[in-house]
Order: C-alpha cells, then sequence, then structure tokens
C-alpha cells in the first residue's frame, strides 16, 4: 500500500495532467450524480433544509399572478411552496438531472412546466424581460456564478425579484477535510479532475456578486445548520448519498464498499460526529 506521501505526490501529478488535458468534470457528470442520489435526496437533505429555502421564499414580494422561473428545481419543493400559496402561478422549472427531474414531476404533478437542461443553456434561450420572480436554491454554484446572475438579471422584468439560496465558501469543513484524505488514498483510480465549486465567502460577497450583475437593491443573509448523527454509518451514509459531493463522486467513487469504509474509519480517526452546513441567501431586484 502506498504511504501518505506518496500518494499526495500521486494526487498532484495527477491533478496537473488532467488539469492541462482539460480532462474535466462536465455538467453532464454532475447532473448523473444528482440521479446517483435522487431517490434519497429529500429524506437525507432536503426534509432539514427546506425550511431555509421558505425562510428565502418568504422574503419574496410575491403577487397573486406572475411567471416564474425555478432554476436547478430538484425534486421540485419551491414549485410546490409557491403554488400552495398562490395557485395561479405558471412556473417554469429547469434541472440538468433526469433522476430529479422524475422527483419533481411526482411531487408537482403537472403543476409546473418541468425542462431538462442546464441553467445557462435554459436561461440563454429565454428573451429579455420573460419572468417576474426567479428563484435559485442550493445550485448556483453548479455553473460560473456572474454568467447565471447576469442572465436572471436580463430575463427578469423591471421591478422583478431574484430569490438565491446557497452554500458559503466555508460549508462542510469535515466533509473536506475528509475528501482531501480519500483522493490522496485513491489517488490511482482518479479518471476526471472535479474543479472547486464557486461559492461566495459571505452574505457581503453575495451582496458584491448581485450588484456586479446589475441589480439594484439586494438583501443578503447568512445561516448554519449542523447535522448530528447517532452513528457513524449514518454520517458516511449522509455523506455519500445526500449530493454534498455532486462531482467530486466522479474523481473518488462513493459507491465503493472500500471507499464508504475509509470515510467511517476517518470520521473515527478525526472524531467527527456531526457536519457543518453554512449558507447564505439574499432577495435581488431588477
Ligand atoms: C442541491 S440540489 C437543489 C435542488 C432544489 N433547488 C432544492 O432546493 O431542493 C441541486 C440541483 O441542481 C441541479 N443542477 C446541477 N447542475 C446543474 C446545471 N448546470 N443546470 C441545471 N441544474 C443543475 C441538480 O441536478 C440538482 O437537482
Amino acid at each position: 500500500m502506498w504511504g501518505i506521501k506518496m500518494g499526495r505526490i500521486h494526487l498532484y501529478y495527477k491533478v496537473l495532467k488532467y488539469y492541462i488535458l482539460g480532462n474535466i468534470v462536465t455538467a453532464g457528470d454532475i447532473g448523473n450524480s444528482y440521479n446517483r442520489v435522487s431517490g434519497g435526496y429529500n429524506e437525507q437533505f432536503l426534509n432539514t433544509m427546506q425550511k431555509y429555502n421558505v425562510v428565502m421564499l418568504s422574503q419574496l414580494n410575491l403577487p397573486k399572478e406572475a411567471r416564474v422561473l425555478d432554476l436547478a428545481c430538484g425534486t421540485g419543493f419551491n414549485s410546490e411552496w409557491l403554488l400552495s400559496i398562490r395557485p395561479k402561478y405558471q412556473i417554469d422549472a429547469v434541472d440538468i438531472s433526469e433522476g430529479m427531474l422524475k422527483q419533481a414531476e411526482m411531487r408537482l404533478g403537472g403543476k409546473a412546466s418541468l425542462f431538462k437542461a442546464s441553467m445557462l443553456d435554459f436561461l440563454k434561450s429565454c428573451e429579455d424581460e420573460s419572468y417576474d420572480r426567479i428563484v435559485c436554491s442550493w445550485a448556483l454554484k453548479y455553473q460560473p456564478p456572474a454568467q447565471v446572475l447576469k442572465e436572471c438579471k436580463r430575463v427578469l422584468k423591471a421591478g422583478g425579484e431574484l430569490g438565491l439560496i446557497l452554500n458559503s465558501k466555508n460549508t462542510l469543513p469535515e466533509v473536506r477535510k475528509i475528501y482531501k484524505r480519500l483522493l490522496i488514498k485513491n489517488s490511482k483510480n482518479i479518471k476526471k479532475l472535479m474543479l472547486e465549486l464557486p461559492n461566495p465567502k459571505d452574505e457581503r460577497q453575495l451582496s458584491h456578486w448581485l450588484k456586479k450583475a446589475g441589480f439594484q437593491e439586494t438583501r443578503t443573509f447568512r445561516g448554519m445548520q449542523k447535522f448530528s448523527f447517532a452513528s457513524t454509518a449514518a454520517m458516511t451514509e449522509w455523506m455519500t448519498s445526500t449530493g454534498a459531493l455532486a462531482g467530486f463522486d466522479v474523481m473518488v467513487d462513493l459507491r465503493d464498499t472500500a471507499v464508504k469504509g475509509q470515510i467511517s474509519e476517518l470520521f473515527i480517526k478525526y472524531g467527527m460526529s456531526s457536519i457543518t452546513h453554512d449558507f447564505v441567501w439574499g432577495i435581488a431586484k431588477k
């Protein structure tokens, strides 16, 4: 077995090589990662986090009628919530993962129009000023945020609002620590490079991003949620099945039993029994 030092050298070599060759995880790969976790996503992640989606959605000014875009809609929670208080809303819900869209279809039962596309492809296909509201939760990082925000500003009507909620840069420190170790241990099996995802440092940086994209008024906030686990096995299951590592699971196969064993060992080694989710949200008006 390789020592940590050799593993680290090999990892750096592979990262450099794949970077130069452009052998990098694609938006489609990330969609496939979400296909794999779509069945357990609500239970493992959303049931705990949806209260923050609701906080963000409740801060939007919601007229009786509106055309709404639910970007990276996942299993359709935002659309369902909006329709529950504003049944006349016309909602287009977009996601890159078929698996997540299937869950959204079951939840929404035809009450919103669903589209399989990447956020940027869909936005670019929209006319200027076509939506009254856009919502995007836990997904902005998957495509260059500056481009997505600029497109959102373009397709929103004058006075329209964008509601966002997303991870902050330092979220899930426990997962990141374990993941780095996993990469070193499994450097020989890495086939593609997953680049660090762009998240804002804090609510001030989110506000800066929104203003740079041309939004007039912004209100931004920060929150934190701890996920605590009764056992290491439950924590390992969470790490490998929530989508928290979507895309990163292309570098190291998190379904592999040996890898799951390594994750559990590392949690025990570092004495970890909870995972800290740090996030920001905001409302921006055009
Ligand atoms: C953490 S989930 C959030 C889902 C939903 N917004 C929610 O609040 O539950 C992230 C979603 O982003 C989708 N996604 C990832 N990359 C995407 C892209 N480039 N374009 C569209 N959707 C994407 C995933 O398929 C997944 O459904």
